[in-house]
């Protein structure tokens, strides 16, 4: 039997990749965003936001498996129960959640205790669901923090901490490997990491060699961090989730290595030396005015 498939978030970085996947596979699955029309005419798009229910009661109708992806923001815990309520009046059977390593509502951390509050309303809501805890992604260098990298330096709060950076395409490949076989994972919980933990300054050196330049991680306060968020107007909630973010790292929660990945996959993570010759390309192809060569 063909399974219903939504994924949710899928213009984000992750849902992209899944979306990908799917398609490279031929499932059937239907893509969801708030956007409408963000994809080609061959895969079903379908607008819903989270803050407004009544879109999440449309699109949930006749779903069997909801990949539900809730991105970090303000509004996060009510976007996540509106989302988990609608799936459950709609009669969704399984959702297949991504959430952070470490996520616990009894965490000293803001983003991982919310991150483990929303699980928690997840498991006591009586739908069935699969957990994917991931480690911070690769990606992030990039996405976050591509024009300071560009400048040649990146400060941030996180002393020597050590990450097990996540790859988003082999995130998206666990997730994939689940969504066509939902059943087998049933009430399982994963925790996703990458081959090996690198302090920001071991990472920095892996991509200055890549881009034959110094970009240096300079450690800073976290008041330095809280000043220069609240000079672009983050919220002071916002502002605390972020730092609470660089403290874990700082104080050592973002070392685990795991072999999950390899055991669902069959496959080996990808490396920060390999995702360093795309992130040097991209840097090299948009420079900030600095030589690069
Ligand atoms: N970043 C990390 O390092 C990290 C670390 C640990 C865990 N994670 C996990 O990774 C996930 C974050 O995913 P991501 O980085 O792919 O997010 P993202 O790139 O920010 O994408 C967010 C997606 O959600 C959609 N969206 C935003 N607001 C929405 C709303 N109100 N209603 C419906 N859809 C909405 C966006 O599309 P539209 O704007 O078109 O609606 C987009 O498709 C989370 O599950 C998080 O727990 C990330």
């Amino acid at each position: 039997m063909a399974w219903k498939i939504m994924v949710t978030g899928a213009t984000g970085i992750v849902g992209r990749e899944i979306v990908r996947r799917l398609h490279q596979r031929e499932v059937e699955f239907v893509a969801a965003c708030r956007q409408e029309g963000a994809f080609p005419e061959d895969i079903k798009n379908i607008s819903l936001d989270y803050a407004n229910p009544a879109t999440l009661d449309q699109a949930f109708r006749n779903v069997d498996v909801l990949f539900l992806l809730i991105p970090f923001a303000d509004s996060m815990r009510e976007w996540a129960e509106n989302a988990v309520g609608a799936a459950r009046r709609a009669g969704v059977k399984l959702i297949v959640r991504t959430s952070a390593l470490g996520a616990d509502p009894g965490s000293p951390y803001l983003w991982l205790r919310t991150e483990g509050e929303i699980n928690r309303m997840l498991s006591e809501s009586g739908v069935p669901s699969v957990l994917i805890k991931t480690n911070s992604f690769m990606q992030n260098f990039d996405r976050l923090y591509g024009e300071a990298l560009r400048q040649g330096a990146l400060y941030l709060p996180e002393g020597e901490g050590r990450t097990s950076f996540v790859d988003v395409g082999d995130l998206a490949n666990v997730v994939t490997e689940i969504l066509v076989n939902p059943f087998n994972h049933l009430g399982r919980e994963y925790s996703i990491t990458g081959g090996r933990a690198l302090s920001n300054a071991e990472a920095l050196s892996i991509l200055s060699t890549r881009c034959a330049r110094r970009i240096s991680y300079v450690p800073v306060t976290e008041e330095i961090t809280r000043k220069a968020l609240k000079k672009i107007g983050a919220s002071s909630w916002w502002i605390e989730f972020v730092l609470s973010r660089h403290r874990s790292v700082r104080d050592g929660e973002g070392e685990e290595v795991t072999n999950t990945f390899q055991e669902l996959t069959g496959l080996e993570p990808r490396t920060f030396e390999d995702y360093s010759e795309e992130l040097a390309e991209s840097l090299l192809v948009r420079p900030g005015g600095v030589d690069l060569h």
